[in-house]
């Protein structure tokens, strides 16, 4: 019989610091009216100064932890998704692995920008499926205030730090779990959304930094043409080849990149704004972790019951998407 996941616990982490799009309006020539109305972001949080990516990823797996009574020692592997990493090496995944004191874990970091939790969740989901693994931390964090430039409009506008985290457990399939997962790739969108130096390519001269080449660039507008046409196309195709259409969806919990990007995904699956976990306006794009944490939200809100249909969707620079189809499986 096939070993099915399942999301056995749910937990995240934001930064105290609140951004708003007035504070915004002092360090760049922005105002309110026009974030909100293009992205539909009010406010974001902003990591402390001494606060990095794996702390942020370590508060959310440890609510995890805190919430399913898991023994640290238990942990088979942890993976963490991101493109804000502490350092290039060694992996965030080895810091959350020490700083959890889950010694028995193997831990890796997974890039794939927005679409990360998904691609991780993906990933953990195979490590259950297989036999070899029982417990999987999976966690999707971004610190991306280490990584935008406060100078740019076009971007610092958009994005915020935070992480969330689930734990991945085999379930009885009466139980639900994870039933679909579907993962792409485009390469040839990668010079869209980016950060140009820093790696093996340009690596850090006083030329890159000069230039802002340490920095988020994003072409907004092509990004935005395929995030709205591919977060729609998989959500609904994950639906389809499962028999399934948006009257069945109890909960549609997209990326947070933009607003009219989730309306267009809205519209696509024929679905309700009650149908849909949008917590945007508070957070901002958090890049992997967006998903885990309205995600999260949604549960404490009490907005998911055992057996409801959850259908996970995000677009991100690669490019990447993504979607999940599940059944919940906590009370
Ligand atoms: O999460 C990973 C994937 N990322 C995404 O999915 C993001 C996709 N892209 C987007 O969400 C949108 O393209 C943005 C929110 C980034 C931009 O919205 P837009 O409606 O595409 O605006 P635009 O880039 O076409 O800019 C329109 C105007 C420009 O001025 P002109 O050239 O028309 O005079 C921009 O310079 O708005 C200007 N602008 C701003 N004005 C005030 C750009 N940023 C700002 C700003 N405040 N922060």
């Amino acid at each position: 019989m096939k070993i099915r996941a399942g999301i056995t616990a749910v937990g995240h982490y934001v930064p105290e610091r609140i951004l708003t799009n007035f504070d915004l309006e002092k360090m760049v020539d922005t105002n309110d009216e026009w974030i909100r109305s293009r992205t539909g972001i009010i406010e974001r949080r902003i990591c402390a100064a001494d606060q990095a990516t794996s702390d942020l990823a370590v508060e959310a797996a440890r609510s995890v932890i805190q919430q399913s009574g898991l023994d640290v020692q238990t942990i088979d592997a942890i993976i963490v998704a991101t493109v804000t990493p502490d350092h290039f090496f060694p992996s965030t995944g080895n810091i959350v692995q020490e700083k959890l004191g889950a010694h028995k874990a193997f831990s890796y970091d997974l890039a794939a920008a927005c679409s990360g939790f998904l691609y991780a969740l993906h990933m953990g989901m195979i490590l259950i499926e297989s036999g070899r693994h029982k417990k999987v931390i999976v966690i999707g964090a971004d610190k991306m205030s280490s990584i935008v430039n406060y100078k740019d409009r076009n971007t610092c506008v958009l994005f915020g730090d935070a992480a969330g985290a689930v734990l991945l457990e085999p379930i009885d399939e009466a139980d639900g779990g994870i039933l679909d997962s579907m993962l792409f790739a485009d390469g040839s969108g990668a010079e869209y959304l980016y950060m140009k130096a820093g790696g093996s390519k340009h690596p850090p001269t006083m030329e890159t930094l000069a230039n802002d080449w340490h920095f988020v660039y994003q072409d907004g507008k092509s990004v935005f043409k395929f995030a709205v046409q591919k977060m729609a196309d998989v959500a609904e195709e994950i639906l389809t080849r499962n028999g399934f259409s948006g009257k069945d969806l109890k909960m549609f919990i997209p990326h947070q990149a933009n607003l009219r990007i989730i309306d267009a995904a809205v519209r696509r699956l024929k679905i309700d704004y009650d149908q849909v976990m949008i917590n945007i306006s508070r957070y901002g794009n958090t890049t992997a972790a967006t998903i885990p944490l309205a995600l999260s939200e949604a549960y404490q809100m009490k907005k998911l019951e055992k057996g409801d249909l959850v259908v996970f969707a995000a677009f991100g620079g690669g490019f990447t998407w993504g979607s999940s189809l599940l059944r919940w499986s906590l009370p």
